[in-house]
């Protein structure tokens, strides 16, 4: 009995000490200088219509930018205890109405439909205009007191996928059952929407952090995921788990798609503008060393937010101005003779034709 007491007082320690590294979100500790790894680093997303196929397969991305980042633990940035097996890439593109992320990870191929704590990924983007990247968004409540009033302005929206229940190659996230509850959640294949004011206060769209369904939300991810172990090219089943070679050497893809808007008025899902730049950031987790993460165990691309620029249609840019540019001289061109033709015509009125003017007060009316 008194064992157990310690035991469990010994995991409350943890705990609580995990709470407090939380807290310290990004920072190199009290001592050192604050974490300014890859702050502000910007990534462009340019308009690509009509190539990429939300598949989990990267081969419709090769004409995009990639941007490699070195994957640090998100609570302390040290890079001694960084991502083992090297660095995440990101590209990112939009087709006018849907923005499309495709984030790579090497890794060993580790699957259990069982166990939840497989490779699992997260994006984050400021929505509010006091939200933070440090402790998700920086609402200084506790989860007892937060909520929408009380936190107003620290919205940070959220994507959160975990493959343990999808298949590769398939598509989540997007569904009616969700829809029609008005969550963000994806209750088939884990691939849920949510926000966050705070890492003690996060939630599904349309619930609150205490699980209230408030409505009003859904989920507007589609996403996929494979691994190079992974055969996606006949469609996998459920009975085909754990789908590929199990610790085979290769890099996991997920791919995901949301429209650049969405119906959301609850501050829970961010906003994309054509031409403008918003903040983002991504983690992975991984079982490393083989055991189950936690959710504070996750490794961050940065210790701020990135940039994120949504590039209006470049490339074609230049040649419809120069046809812009044709048609106002033609118009001017026409213009000029319409002006020539009426004066003409004017002038062989008032030469032809003098009319007697009839005031009409004469009429018969
Ligand atoms: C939000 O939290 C604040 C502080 O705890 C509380 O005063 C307020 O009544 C809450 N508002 C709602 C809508 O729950
Ligand atoms: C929708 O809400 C009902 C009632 O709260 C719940 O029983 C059901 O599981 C929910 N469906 C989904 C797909 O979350």
């Amino acid at each position: 009995m008194a064992r157990h007491l310690q035991v469990a007082l010994l995991s409350l320690v943890v705990v609580f000490v995990h709470f407090l590294q939380v807290w310290s979100h990004g920072d190199t500790g009290d001592t050192g200088s604050p974490c300014m790894r890859n702050m502000g680093v910007k990534l462009q997303a340019f308009y690509v219509p009509g190539s990429i196929t939300i598949d989990g397969l990267d081969v419709d991305w090769s004409s995009v930018k990639r941007n490699s980042f070195a994957l640090n633990p998100a609570l302390t940035d040290d890079p001694d205890t960084a991502y083992p097996s090297g660095s995440m890439e990101i590209k990112v593109a939009h087709d006018g109405r849907d923005i499309f992320f495709l984030l790579q990870i090497p890794g060993a191929y580790k699957f259990d439909v069982n166990e939840k704590n497989m490779a699992a990924i997260s994006l984050m983007f400021p929505v509010g205009d006091d939200a933070t990247y440090h402790n998700m968004g920086g609402c200084p409540e506790a989860s007892t007191t937060c909520n929408a009033t009380s936190c107003f302005g620290h919205e940070v929206d959220l994507l959160h996928f975990e493959i343990n229940q999808a298949i590769p190659g398939r598509l989540y996230g997007e569904n009616i059952a969700d829809s029609l509850n008005g969550t963000g959640r994806d209750s088939f294949g884990k691939l849920n929407d949510g926000y966050a004011w705070n890492p003690h206060c996060r939630s599904y769209d349309g619930m609150t952090p205490t699980g209230v369904v408030t409505g009003g939300g859904q989920n507007n991810w589609r996403g996929s995921w494979t691994h190079s172990t992974t055969d996606t090219k006949y469609g996998l089943v459920a009975a085909d788990s754990p789908y590929g070679a199990l610790d085979g050497t290769g890099t996991y893809t997920f791919e995901f798609a949301r429209p650049l808007r969405t119906n959301d008025a609850l501050q829970q899902d961010v906003q994309f503008t054509i031409g403008s730049t918003h903040g983002m950031s991504a983690a992975f987790w991984y079982p490393v060393a083989g055991s189950a993460w936690m959710p504070y165990q996750h490794y961050s691309v940065s210790c701020d937010w990135l940039q994120l620029e949504i590039i209006t249609n470049g490339p074609s840019l230049p040649s419809s101005s120069k046809l812009g540019s044709a048609l106002s001289v033609f118009s001017l061109l026409f213009a000029l003779a319409s002006l020539a033709v009426a004066v003409t015509v004017g002038w062989r009125i008032r030469q032809s034709s003098r009319i007697a003017f009839n005031p009409i007060s004469s009429s018969s009316l």
